[in-house]
């Protein structure tokens, strides 16, 4: 459906004739591990903020890292090994499908690859990706892992010889799409916030950055923020979720 309208006057010869280009509104779209959770990966919150039963300054920190690099690898090992079983859920399929009529930028907490999995176009990746991983030694060079091969372990060097990490954004460390994300949020004509407690920054801080003119719609089972006037807040999952969503958003093309 034509949403936006420009038109361009060109010169034809002596005449002239109005083009008119149709342009989709853009959806960003700020995602957390609730989004994945009824894909059967565990959120924070669900277990009492730890992640699989680790604590969080154990394997998602650089001080973890050097104390029991062993114990790191082998937590996104398993984490890569859940993820190879793991199907998007009705919520992922919800999102890639608004790209029909909105154009729909992901920027996603997670560290999954669900998203892509379902078919969305646009994903940033906040906190890294589990199907990757990086180099320590300078240049932090990246690697994609092949499915076949999705392990790392102590001793698996990068091709200068520096032991490879996973390519997760760990808490204390930077976060280097933030910029991106900032970017991509301040062009919002629609923001949609799922799954996320809003306990993480700098993600959680992007709700500043949205546009005073678009509409903020928050999907979460749980109460994740105060009430706000600008927000509607859908209190269900996310494939419930997103089930109301799209249909509030026919109103938006
Ligand atoms: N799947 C993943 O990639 C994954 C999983 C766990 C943790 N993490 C990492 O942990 C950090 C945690 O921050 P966070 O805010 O993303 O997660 P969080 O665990 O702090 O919060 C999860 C949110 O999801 C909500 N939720 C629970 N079930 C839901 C459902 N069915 N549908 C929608 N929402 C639901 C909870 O109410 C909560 O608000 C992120 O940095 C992320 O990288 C990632």
């Amino acid at each position: 459906m034509l949403t936006e309208i420009s038109r361009k006057r060109t010169e034809t010869g002596t005449k002239t004739k109005d083009i008119v280009t149709m342009s989709k509104k853009k959806i960003v779209v700020l995602t957390g591990a609730g989004m994945s959770a009824e894909s059967g990966l565990s959120t924070f919150r669900a277990t009492g903020g730890l992640w699989e039963q680790h604590r969080i300054e154990d394997v998602a920190t650089p001080e973890g890292w050097h104390k029991n690099p062993g114990l790191v690898l082998e937590f996104y090992n398993q984490r890569r090994k859940q993820l190879i079983t793991a199907l998007p859920n009705a919520g992922h399929l919800a999102l890639a499908a608004l790209e029909k009529d909105f154009e729909v930028e992901i920027i996603t907490q997670n560290v999954d690859d669900l998203h892509e999995r379902a078919g969305s176009s646009k994903v940033l990746h906040l906190h890294g990706e589990l199907t990757k991983v990086r180099s320590t030694g300078p240049g932090a060079e990246v690697f994609e892992l092949s499915p076949d091969q999705y392990t790392t372990h102590l001793g698996d060097k990068c091709p200068k010889g520096y032991q490879l990490r996973p390519h997760i954004v760990w808490f204390g460390e930077a976060v280097p799409e933030i910029d991106n994300a900032i970017h991509i949020t301040g062009q919002a004509d629609v923001f949609v916030v799922i799954g996320t407690s809003l306990n993480v920054y700098p993600a959680a801080g992007l709700l500043h950055y949205v546009p005073r003119t678009a509409p903020v719609f928050l999907i979460d089972p749980n109460e994740v923020i105060a009430p706000q006037p600008h927000i509607a807040v859908i209190k269900k999952g996310a494939s419930e979720g997103m089930k109301e969503l799209t249909e509030l958003l026919k109103a938006y093309r």
